[in-house]
């Protein structure tokens, strides 16, 4: 395998020294798509908030700002990007940041709970994403918010040659699959080629 597609197949689950090359990569360089995507949120202070897929934690420490006297949850399946999202909220870890490694697949938390949750550049990743929908519905308040931030649309872009085990999905796909989890009235958002939010309310 050669050194660039070794390094970015750190995206899917970043491992040692790689991935922790990765993860400052991914901390810097998601911040334009992150940040335009929480832009499209109207937040409220207060609010409890779950990260998926967290990473290296730059979009923990992001929607703390958003939402004064908040509490952020990150978790990730990765021991490094726990690792990494912890030293990055160092802080506030354990007071007003909490993260944990662990898959989408189940998350540990009570129903109900959370009045947003993220998932930034990471569905590519997750097996059986309709299953994964509806965990993510399970943890989220009625009438709360589910933001997927996404820079691969379709099968054509370069990530899925570079990244081994991504998965594009159209929005269109995205908002069907949504529907049928029970995160409704989606809106979608598109800038340039490739980069998509899309916002769903849990019924
Ligand atoms: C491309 S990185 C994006 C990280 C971060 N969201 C960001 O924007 O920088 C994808 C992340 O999703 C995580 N991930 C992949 N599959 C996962 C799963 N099943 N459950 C939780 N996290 C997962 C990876 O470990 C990795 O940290």
């Amino acid at each position: 395998m050669g050194l660039l597609k070794s390094l970015f197949t750190n995206c899917a689950n970043p491992q040692g020294r790689m991935g922790r090359a990765m993860l400052r990569f991914m901390n810097l360089c998601h911040a334009p798509l992150t940040n335009w995507g929480l832009d499209l949120i109207h937040f409220q202070d207060g609010w409890t908030m779950l990260d998926v897929g967290c990473g290296g934690g730059a979009t923990l420490k992001r929607l703390l700002k958003r939402s004064k006297n908040s509490q952020v949850y990150g978790i990730d399946i990765s021991k490094e990007s726990v690792e990494k999202a912890r030293k990055v909220n160092a802080k506030l870890l354990d007071k007003r940041v909490f993260v944990a490694q662990g898959s989408v697949e189940k998350l540990p938390y009570d129903n109900d709970i959370f009045d947003l949750v993220t998932a930034v550049e990471t569905i590519y990743f997750w097996p059986n994403l309709p299953a994964c929908l509806q965990e993510v519905r399970r943890v989220l308040k009625p009438g709360g918010r589910f933001a997927i931030m996404v820079e691969v649309v379709d099968s054509k872009s370069k990530w899925i040659d570079l990244c081994e085990g991504i998965t594009a999905y159209s929005p269109d796909l995205l908002k069907k699959m949504l529907d049928e989890a029970g995160v409704v009235q989606t809106e979608t958002h598109l800038k340039q080629a490739n980069n998509a939010t899309i916002i769903g309310v849990n019924t």
